[in-house]
Formats: C-alpha cells, sequence, structure tokens
C-alpha cells in the first residue's frame, strides 16, 4: 500500500453537499487544516434540497480552505474544466443517483450521474494523473446472494435492480482505468449508511416523517429483513483512513501494470432484524421528544410483502478494511439512532 499524506493536498469531492460527502468534508476540514477542498453537487431534489443547504452551512461555518461548485459530473466540459483549474491529488466521487426503489420509476438519471458522471471522472483522472480515486460502490452489487457475511471475493454478477447495476459497473469500469492508466483506484461497498442529517428516503428517516405526520409505516417482507447498518462517523472515519492508503503501482511480467485497484467493504458486521430497528427507533424517538410517550406504534405499523429490488439481507465482511486500515465500524444502532432522533427534533424544530 502507497500511504498518502493528506497535508497540503488538493481534494476533488463529488456529492460533496450530500449525506456522506458533506461529513467526509468536514472531517476533512477540521482534522487536516492544510488540506482544500473543491466540492461538486448538482444539488438535485430527490430529496428535501434544504437538508443539502444546511449541510452546506455547516461546512462553510468551518472556514478552512473550500471551493463549492454548483454542477453536474455528467457534464464533461465541466469536469475537464475542475481538474485543469483545481490539478486535484485525491479525488473521492461519492456523486450518484442513490435508492434502489427510484431506480425503477426513474432509470434516466442512474445512467447519467452513476455511469456518464463516474466515465467523465475516470477520463479526467487519465489526463490529469490522481495519487488515488477513491469512489463508493455499494452492499447492493451483493444482490441475492446467499452466503453471508457477504465478502468481497464473492461472485456479484447477479444485480437485482438499475443502481446495483450501475455500481457494479462502476467497478468494473475503475478497473480497465487502474489497468490501462496505471490510476490507483479504490471502490467502497457502503452498507446502509444512517445518522444525523441523513437521507429522507431510507428507512429510520422516512418512519420518523411518517410517523410523525400520523401515517402507517410499511415494514417489508413482513419484517423477515436483516439489515447491516452503519454509523455515519464510521463511514467517514473509514473512508479518510482508506484516502491515505493507495493500491501500490507495481509492473507484470509481460512488461505492463497490475491493476493498482481495490475493493473494500465497509458495514457494521452485525445485521439487525428489521423489526428490532423499528423497535429501538420508536424509543429513541420517543425519549428525544419526537413522538409523545403514549404514541401507539402498533397503530401505524403494516407488515407488507417484499419489494422488487430489494434484497432480505446486508451483512458485510470487513476483515479486509480491518488488515489494510486497522479499522472496523463499532457504532451501535441505539447509540446512531438516538443521534439521529436529537438531530431531527432540533432540525425540524419539534
Ligand atoms: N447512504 C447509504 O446508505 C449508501 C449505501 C451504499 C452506497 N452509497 C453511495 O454513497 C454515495 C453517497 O451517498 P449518500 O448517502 O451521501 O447520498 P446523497 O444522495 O445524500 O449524496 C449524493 C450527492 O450527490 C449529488 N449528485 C447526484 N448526482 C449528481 C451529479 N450528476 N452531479 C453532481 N452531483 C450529483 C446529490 O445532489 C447528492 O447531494 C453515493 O454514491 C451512494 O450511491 C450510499
Amino acid at each position: 500500500m502507497n500511504y498518502i499524506d493528506l497535508d497540503h493536498k488538493t481534494i476533488l469531492i463529488t456529492g460533496a453537499a450530500g449525506f456522506i460527502g458533506s461529513n467526509l468534508v468536514i472531517e476533512l476540514l477540521r482534522t487536516v487544516p492544510s488540506v482544500s477542498i473543491i466540492g461538486i453537487d448538482n444539488m438535485n431534489d430527490y430529496y428535501d434540497v434544504s437538508i443539502k443547504a444546511w449541510r452546506l452551512e455547516q461546512i462553510e461555518a468551518l472556514g478552512g480552505s473550500w471551493t463549492f461548485v454548483r454542477g453536474n459530473i455528467a457534464d464533461k466540459e465541466l469536469i475537464v474544466n475542475l481538474f485543469e483549474k483545481y490539478k486535484p491529488e485525491i479525488v473521492v466521487n461519492l456523486a450518484a443517483q442513490a435508492g434502489v426503489r427510484y431506480s425503477i420509476t426513474n432509470p434516466d438519471v442512474y445512467i447519467e450521474s452513476n455511469l456518464i458522471g463516474f466515465y467523465n471522472i475516470l477520463e479526467a483522472c487519465r489526463h490529469y494523473p490522481v495519487e488515488h480515486l477513491v469512489y463508493a460502490s455499494s452492499s447492493s452489487v451483493y444482490g441475492v446472494n446467499k452466503k453471508v457475511p457477504y465478502s468481497t471475493e464473492d461472485k456479484v454478477d447477479n444485480p437485482v435492480s438499475l443502481y446495483a447495476a450501475t455500481k457494479k459497473s462502476n467497478e468494473l469500469m475503475a478497473h480497465a482505468y487502474s489497468k490501462l492508466y496505471n490510476i490507483p483506484s479504490t471502490g467502497l461497498r457502503f452498507f446502509t449508511v444512517y445518522g444525523p442529517a441523513g437521507r429522507p428516503d431510507m428507512a429510520y428517516f422516512s418512519f420518523t416523517n411518517k410517523l410523525r405526520a400520523g401515517e402507517t409505516i410499511k415494514i417489508f417482507n413482513y419484517g423477515n429483513c436483516l439489515r447491516d447498518f452503519t454509523y455515519i462517523d464510521d463511514i467517514v472515519e473509514g473512508v479518510k483512513r482508506v484516502i491515505q492508503g493507495a493500491p501500490d503501482k507495481k509492473t507484470g511480467e509481460d512488461g505492463l501494470p497490475i491493476p493498482p485497484y481495490a475493493v473494500y467493504n465497509i458495514g457494521n458486521s452485525k445485521p439487525e432484524n428489521l423489526l428490532d430497528f423499528v423497535q429501538i427507533l420508536s424509543e429513541e424517538l420517543v425519549k428525544a421528544e419526537v413522538l409523545p410517550d403514549d404514541y401507539n406504534f402498533e397503530n401505524h405499523k403494516e407488515l407488507v410483502a417484499m419489494q422488487p429490488g430489494d434484497v432480505t439481507v446486508t451483512y458485510a465482511d470487513t476483515s479486509e478494511l480491518e488488515s489494510t486500515f486497522e479499522f472496523k465500524p463499532n457504532t451501535d444502532l441505539r447509540t446512531g439512532l438516538r443521534r439521529f432522533a436529537e438531530w431531527y427534533k432540533v432540525f425540524y424544530k419539534v
């Protein structure tokens, strides 16, 4: 592994107003004062844009060398100009259209952001060489694999959603670019990331919104699902460590590069049953006074069948991350949901 010192580095982070992106920017500006960060985000309205704006305010309040560009990574000219102007040494590609279910009704935007956008990033890294390209993949690449925990050694050729197919494609495209142009690249398969100012399309957040509005929440597969929930701070710590360790450049016997390419899982490695998750969320929402003591949860829960594109289990084998970066996510679900509930109360002035 090639160790990269972050001091005085210019880092381009795409999807910087997003949940993971904004938290990564904050962590880097706080802990590496000499770093320069260029953030790009198109601020799309897939979910409440005021949350993206709030995250950017948190970043701006820190000061530090921070430049924000509002734009689309699928705009090739814009991306080329950004690389030409800032010459980032490290690129973290987090911009993407996320969400499994939305990819069934809105496929176009997945092709635009996740394939064309990522291709533009790869091309730019080819013409303006970087020390390390780190990009978001997803646990969804494991599809309905039966063997758990999911290991990066497992076969992942059977995606069950277009979203998953775009993420697996990103890994394939990165591999080809690593091999052809010797670009050190690392893909990170994130497992259900949650926390304060997270994504309103995800269950913990949308359930909270629905329960507050007095609506009924739908629990898929009659609750027989296991999810490996990973707290945002653990993800950020993992990404920060991974950024600093690029796969080595080596030459093969044929005189051509052996691709400096790696993929890791980042997950809690402790899958939780959906019904237990709803129970803990309910307790923490009451504790944070987002919902009243006497809220009748039973009247607002409906157990329903599985949804197309969904998977029943996600469970990360993180042994490679642990052995390479000496790090394992460890925030328990109750602690993480408590922080979410406390943030929610303040943000929505409950
Ligand atoms: N949160 C999770 O549980 C999870 C799990 C697996 C993988 N991921 C991946 O991690 C990355 C970050 O996820 P997140 O949860 O922070 O999602 P997010 O939606 O909060 O962040 C993505 C950001 O990218 C921006 N964006 C989307 N398309 C863009 C484009 N074409 N050009 C510029 N900006 C664009 C969005 O406006 C958004 O702010 C994504 O690639 C996502 O697929 C997330």
